[in-house]
């Protein structure tokens, strides 16, 4: 695993889309594993000023809320149009993010592991890091899922969420998300993270221990991890 502890959170957002976009540049059809959350908010400000060609590039975002219409400001679909679909040249039909008003859930999770596979997996997967140490929405548990699924949200998962909505009952208290396989069949992970509530899950990532109670710590078997962190995040490191 690759550690780059940066001064600041424009640090961390320039160099991280800088890395975004040598694999554009570098693979100008690769597939991207997108993240949402306030982490990769920066990165997609400097990534989107680059003027860089996306018109061969995929994506396949990593989770959303369930159940959620997308036009809802809190979806995540809503947050990838405002931070980067709308900003740059992708085809609506290499866009890929689970839907979260589906009626039927399971099917979405199943067709949503088939188009992954189909394409031939991700290149680059963009992570941020839940502060109980959670991955797109891999919650800590006694056993993780390859495959994606739906999942129930832990209390702290939520509470830590609700900044972005107007109360607590909001939250959407289900997601669909992502599994561990093809996150971790990723050829690069770029795990992004700042902040003081994120050093205890900073700490057991780069500590070298597996626990599925912190999913992050799977990734330490990433042949190719690189973990972008500001001071805060690697204060207890
Ligand atoms: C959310 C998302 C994750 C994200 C994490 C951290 O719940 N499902 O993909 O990485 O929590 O969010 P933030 O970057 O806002 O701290």
């Amino acid at each position: 695993m690759r550690l780059i502890i940066c001064e600041n959170y424009n640090e961390i957002s320039k160099k991280s889309a800088e890395i975004v976009a040598a694999q554009i540049l570098l693979k100008p059809n690769c597939t991207l594993g997108l993240a949402t959350g306030s982490s990769p908010v920066g990165m997609y400000e400097n990534l989107t000023a680059m003027n860089l060609d996306f018109s061969e590039v995929t994506t396949f975002n990593l989770d959303e809320y369930y159940p959620i219409n997308k036009k809802n400001d809190q979806s995540y679909y809503y947050f990838m149009n405002q931070h980067l679909y709308s900003k740059v040249n992708l085809s609506p039909e290499k866009i890929h993010i689970p839907n979260g008003s589906a009626a039927d859930p399971q099917e979405e999770c199943l067709a949503y592991d088939k188009a992954i596979e189909e394409n031939g997996g991700i290149d680059l997967q963009v992570l941020g890091i839940g502060q109980n140490g959670h991955i797109g929405f891999n919650e800590p548990a006694e056993t993780l899922l390859a495959g994606t699924h739906i999942t129930k949200l832990t209390q702290n998962t939520i509470e830590a969420n609700s900044r972005f909505f107007k109360k607590i009952e909001d939250v959407p208290t289900q997601a669909l998300t992502m599994g561990i396989a093809p996150i971790m069949k990723a050829k690069t992970i770029l795990l992004i993270a700042n902040g003081k509530s994120k050093a205890p899950a900073i700490k057991a990532l780069m500590h070298g221990i597996i626990d599925p109670k912190i999913p992050a710590t799977l990734l330490s078997c990433h042949p190719n991890t690189i973990v972008i962190v500001d001071k805060e995040a690697a204060s207890l490191l």
